[in-house]
């Protein structure tokens, strides 16, 4: 039998990524962030000036990646922080638009569901590459409260930010994520949809563990 997973999707900014991570590791579970292999190859592709299909396929073929606990090594350059830069996630959701490219990340993405079970975040996970999930989340909120998270996010970070300009994009990948032909960002039918703009990160943390632990999944706490 192959090890449980737990499938986060839900768009840009609803806070998969810190919630998926935690809820990860208080199952004692693997994590998955797959926005980060879109951005990996995106991130690629702006350096080489490539949009050609094959040579991203390439590209998410052959990188040499290594996600060592929130850190992300491209061979032995890290690139945690240019990866999560907003120009390589705009140019991440328009590589995610390639069916080849989408085709070739599936076998990377499934390599990471490896016992006791997998945690996987991103925009697909319930609907395309983890169809079997134990149990699916469709995490949202609504845009304002999207826009004003990712602008804390990254002023935190020290990087400068334009709340217009961020809402702009965020409409942008939206809607790109939603209308594209292959593996378009929608709930799975048999997912939990959960609005987080009125919770904390705590609150949802919590709720999805307990959505879980009705399953029995997951170590002790
Ligand atoms: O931070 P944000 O939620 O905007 O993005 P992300 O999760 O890091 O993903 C970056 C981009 O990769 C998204 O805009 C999606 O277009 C794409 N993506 C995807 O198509 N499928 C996934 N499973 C994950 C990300």
């Amino acid at each position: 039998m192959s090890a449980p997973v737990i499938a986060i999707d839900g768009p840009s900014a609803s806070g998969k990524g810190t919630i998926a991570s935690r809820v990860a590791k208080r199952l004692g579970f693997h994590y998955l962030e797959s926005g980060a292999l879109y951005r990996l190859v995106a991130l690629l592709s702006l350096r080489e000036g490539t949009m050609q299909e094959n040579r991203l396929v390439e590209l998410a073929e052959e990188m040499d990646v290594l996600f060592d606990d929130g850190d992300i090594l491209l061979g032995d350059e890290a690139v945690t922080e240019k990866v999560r830069s907003e120009p390589v996630g705009n140019r991440a959701s328009e590589v995610a638009k390639v069916p080849g490219l989408r085709q070739a990340l599936l076998r990377r993405q499934r390599a990471f569901r490896r016992p006791p079970g997998l945690v996987a975040d991103g925009r697909d996970m319930g609907t395309v590459v983890f169809p079997d999930a134990e149990l699916k989340v469709f995490l949202t909120a609504s845009p304002e409260i999207r826009a004003e998270r990712r602008y804390k996010q990254l002023i935190e970070k020290g990087i400068d930010a334009n709340l217009r300009a961020l809402s702009r994009d965020l409409r942008d990948r939206d809607e790109r994520d939603a209308k594209r032909a292959v593996a378009p960002l929608v709930p799975a039918p048999d997912s939990q949809v959960l609005d987080s703009s009125a919770l904390s990160i705590d609150e949802v943390v919590e709720r999805i563990v307990g959505w879980c632990r009705e399953r029995k999944l997951g170590g002790p706490a």
